[in-house]
């Protein structure tokens, strides 16, 4: 699974009503997303997350992009009671894509 960024960043826009990446992005709705894939799951220290999103930071650690894929596909059952209010990206181009362009903004 090898997504395209620039691609992704068109898919973003799907989540930037909620989410912020890049410079000076805080948090919305929903937490920024900049060092994604190193901050740890429910890692934005600011940002009041679910007990669901933490419970499985407890158990999983890190996303990994198979993780993510998995929650951005059907956020709602990949974590029971999330604060995500998604219905998810069917198209698993678009999954990986969108994945691809958020591994850009991380150290
Ligand atoms: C959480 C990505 C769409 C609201 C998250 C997380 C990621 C993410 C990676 C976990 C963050 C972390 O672990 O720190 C995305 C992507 C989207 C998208 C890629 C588009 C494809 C949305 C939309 C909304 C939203 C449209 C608002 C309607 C939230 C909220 C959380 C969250 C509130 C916290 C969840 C919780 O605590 O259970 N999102 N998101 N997201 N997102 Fe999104």
């Amino acid at each position: 699974m090898s997504g395209d960024p620039e691609k992704g960043e068109r898919v973003f826009r799907k989540c930037a009503a909620c989410h912020a990446v890049g410079e000076d992005a805080k948090n919305k709705v929903g937490p920024e997303l900049n060092n994604l894939f190193t901050r740890g799951i429910a890692g934005e220290p600011d940002f009041d997350y679910s007990d669901a999103l933490n419970s499985i930071a407890e158990e999983k650690g890190d996303w990994t992009p198979e993780e993510l894929a998995a929650f951005l596909e059907k956020p709602r059952d990949y974590a029971k009671g999330t604060k995500m209010s998604f219905a998810g990206l069917r198209k698993e181009d678009e999954r990986a894509d969108v994945i691809a362009y958020l591994a850009t903004f991380n150290e």
